[in-house]
């Protein structure tokens, strides 16, 4: 017998600024919801008006946890400490895995237009803090779509929906990622493993998450379960994501995540002696 995950609560993001003035909608990392392991931040941002997103993501540095990065309009452009460089645009994810150090910046690449996308931050286990960074950049025409008979079209960047699997694999949390935009009428039942932490974010119009209504900027987390079925009355875009939780000590100070208070200093030195890449 299947047993359905429900709406267990519902939050809406905080609008507040990152980087370097950057205009974003928080759900995950605010004060009332400050980790929902394994994940530990959800920012949304979503704007036409370039002054809210011009500024950028200047050179920064993350340690001991991932930082993903979907992009539904407009482009960015990322570089980082070990020379990598690249285009993230409209459809395409970078996860990266900062492991033991990585210094990027990520600066919009249009000084026009609508800009819209997501950043996640997923931690990692203590075995998998200090490992060697590493990329995985996906090209939206490496992102499996699917559309199903009533008209849901389900992106699938990690994880499977309908049969089809993602492209971003290798991840300590396991997690499932896809974007999922409904018209009246469509359905979607997404199988989800038992104990995961999971969520629905919507980003378009409103979408029904086992009969709750959950509208733009809203988070909604799901109770344990093995599935959980969306529909729309209208129209609506939303993000699910899921990942089997970590269950360690948290210790974290701004872009370095790792498990005791003594890990975040010696990370602080790291990055203040260079010994960064
Ligand atoms: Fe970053």
């Amino acid at each position: 017998m299947p047993n359905p995950r429900t709406v267990t609560n519902i939050t809406d993001a905080q609008h507040t600024k990152e980087g370097a003035g950057v205009f974003i909608w928080r759900s995950i990392g605010k004060q009332d919801l400050p980790e929902l392991d394994p994940f530990l931040l959800l920012d949304s941002f979503g704007t036409d008006n370039p002054d809210d997103y011009i500024a950028g993501f200047p050179d920064h540095p993350h340690r001991g946890f991932e930082t993903v990065t979907y992009m539904i309009e407009g482009s960015m452009r990322h570089k980082d400490s070990t020379g990598a460089e690249g285009l993230l645009g409209p459809g395409s994810i970078q996860w990266m895995t900062a492991g033991k150090g990585i210094v990027h910046s990520e600066m919009p690449e249009q000084k026009e237009g609508k800009m819209q996308g997501f950043q996640l931050w997923v931690n990692l286990p203590a075995a998998d803090k200090m490992c060697e960074p590493r990329y995985q950049n996906i090209d939206p025409k490496d992102v499996p779509v699917v559309t199903t008979d009533d008209g849901a079209v389900i992106r699938v960047l990690t994880g499977t929906a309908n049969g089809v699997t993602g492209p971003v694999t290798g991840i300590s949390v396991d997690p499932v990622y896809i974007d999922i935009a409904m018209k009246s009428g469509s359905t979607h039942t997404q199988p989800i493993t038992p104990g995961h932490t999971t969520f629905v974010y919507a980003f378009e119009g409103s979408i029904e998450v086992a009969g709750t209504t959950v509208g733009i900027n809203q988070l909604a987390l799901l109770s344990d379960g093995d599935e959980v079925t969306l529909t729309s009355q209208n129209t609506g875009r939303a993000i699910l994501i899921s990942g089997a939780p970590i269950g360690e000590p948290i210790a974290r100070y701004g872009p370095f995540v790792m498990n005791t208070k003594e890990e975040i200093s010696q990370a602080i030195n790291d990055f203040q002696s260079g010994s960064f890449l």
